[in-house]
């Protein structure tokens, strides 16, 4: 009968409750501060290039992400359509993830390769020009946007502040890197090239007059799911940990 004197005083009922919530909460949130060492890291992860990092703000910014998932279950047919289940160290320099909770469309984790650049920009500029039955939005402004990048200092930066390794190099010379890599015969490839050892280096867009929302967009879509080379990982083996 003691918990009477609990359900008659609504004041010592509410500590009660916070304290049986509080307990809770920490059981759940508190390992969430050792996640760092939970992550596995894994070979060839690397920050995004600059101009994926802007293709990935478009990304986010045109809600892709409602429509297309990008994290592959370790089941069967997922595996079997879209390749190596997804691993947390690939989405480790993500600011949200993209893991998405709806497939209108498939999945994205690992469609870097999969088409060509032509293939994206007919895709998006018209997704019925290339999938006749598809339910897409087109999204050909894209191509005729210049990008903005006037901030792209400042956002390795932020991104820097929430854990993602960006050197003072790369934060430096992050506008001529965003540059280099939309145009592989500029001055700057050779080190961009150097910053970012496995970046692909196009002109996305095939418009080499300027660069277009279209050319980050293609550039981040091209990179998704290539960085960690699954040819030569294998789980939990100690030579594919950084
Ligand atoms: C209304 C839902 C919807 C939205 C929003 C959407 N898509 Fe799609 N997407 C689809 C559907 C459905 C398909 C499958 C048919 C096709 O290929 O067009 C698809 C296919 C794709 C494919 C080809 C995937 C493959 O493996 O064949 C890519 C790449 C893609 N979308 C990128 C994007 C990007 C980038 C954006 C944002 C700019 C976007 N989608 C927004 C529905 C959507």
């Amino acid at each position: 009968m003691k918990h009477e004197i609990l359900e008659k005083n609504s004041i010592l009922l509410l500590i009660g409750i916070l304290l049986v919530v509080a307990i809770g909460g920490a059981v759940e949130i508190a390992p969430l501060f050792w996640v760092n060492g939970t992550v596995e890291k894994v070979q060839g992860m690397r920050p995004y290039t600059p101009l994926e990092l802007e293709g990935r703000d478009i990304y986010v910014r045109e809600g892709c992400y409602v429509c297309h998932s990008q994290m592959i279950r370790s089941l069967r047919d997922e595996v079997e359509r879209y390749g190596h289940y997804s691993l947390a160290a690939e989405s480790m320099y993500d600011h949200p993830f993209q893991w998405g909770s709806e497939r209108t469309g498939p999945d994205l984790a690992r469609v870097g390769g999969k088409y060509s650049d032509g293939w994206h920009r007919e895709h998006l500029t018209d997704p019925r020009s290339v999938v006749p039955e598809s339910i897409m939005p087109p999204y050909a402004f894209l191509f005729a946007k210049p990008l903005d990048y006037r901030d792209i200092v400042a956002q390795l930066k932020t991104n820097k502040a929430v854990g993602v390794p960006y050197t003072a190099d790369q934060i430096a010379n992050a506008k001529a890197d965003l540059e280099a890599q939309a145009d592989p015969n500029s001055d700057g490839i050779d080190a961009f090239r150097k910053r970012y050892p496995n970046a692909q280096a196009r002109d996305f867009d095939d418009n080499p007059k300027e660069i277009t929302e279209g050319d980050a967009l293609i550039a981040y879509l091209q990179m998704l799911g290539t960085l960690v080379d699954f040819k030569t990982y294998h789980a939990n083996a100690p030579e594919n940990r950084r």
